[in-house]
């Protein structure tokens, strides 16, 4: 299964359509068993995962967090992302999928997602930190169309800060004015 032909749906929703079995949907976190989903996915997926009460703490800031989660006909919790709408800035503070669902387009179907719904609320500009060494999400956000900013420096693992230009497109990509 790929996700390079995502549609939207009437109900606003965002399904994958070219499969059938395999249907992917991408929406807000609902409620404790997403946020478990949410840590489990952390848990395998980052040395030092945020914990729970950290999630807890930002959820309290609804007109600032934006949690997504990531569905398949598998995992009702495949992956997700967890950024701050501070608009016109969208601020992604992490991103991961399950790794026995890796490389099948997930990530990138929902960071479009969820930069669309941030288009929507206003946003013009996504930002993020990305490990200079974490090649498999430089190459991510790389696709999506995001360019190095600055360098945050650190001993051992230096960080890019990367941004991405945002702007609304009739249905198709919206990052015409990446790279300038
Ligand atoms: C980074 C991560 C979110 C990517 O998720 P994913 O669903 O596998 O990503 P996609 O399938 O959408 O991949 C999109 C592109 O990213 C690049 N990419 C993804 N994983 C890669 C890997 N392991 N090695 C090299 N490139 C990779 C490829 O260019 C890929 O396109 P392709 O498959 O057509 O070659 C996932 O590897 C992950 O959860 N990693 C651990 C958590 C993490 O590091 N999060 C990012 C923090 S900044």
């Amino acid at each position: 299964m790929r996700a390079t032909a995502p549609q939207r749906s009437q109900g606003g929703r965002d399904v994958m359509p070219a499969n059938p079995i395999h249907p992917v949907l991408v929406e807000r976190l609902k409620g404790a068993p997403d946020l478990d989903g949410v840590t489990a996915v952390d848990d395998v997926s980052f040395e030092r995962p945020w914990t729970r009460a950290m999630y807890e703490a930002d959820l309290e800031n609804p007109s600032v967090t934006r949690i997504y989660v990531i569905r398949t006909a598998e995992f009702p919790v495949a992956g997700y992302c967890a950024a701050w709408l501070l608009v016109p800035e969208l601020h992604i503070n992490n991103v991961a999928i399950r790794p026995e669902c890796r490389r099948q387009g997930l990530a990138t179907f929902l960071l479009e997602r969820v930069l669309d719904a941030a288009i929507a609320e206003g946003a013009t500009r996504a930002t993020l930190e990305v490990r200079r060494s974490n090649h498999a999400a430089r190459a991510l956000y790389e696709g999506l169309g995001f360019r190095v900013r600055g360098v945050r420096r650190a001993l051992t693992n230096p960080c890019w800060l990367v941004d991405l230009e945002l702007e609304p497109s009739a249905g198709g990509r919206r990052f015409a004015r990446a790279g300038r």
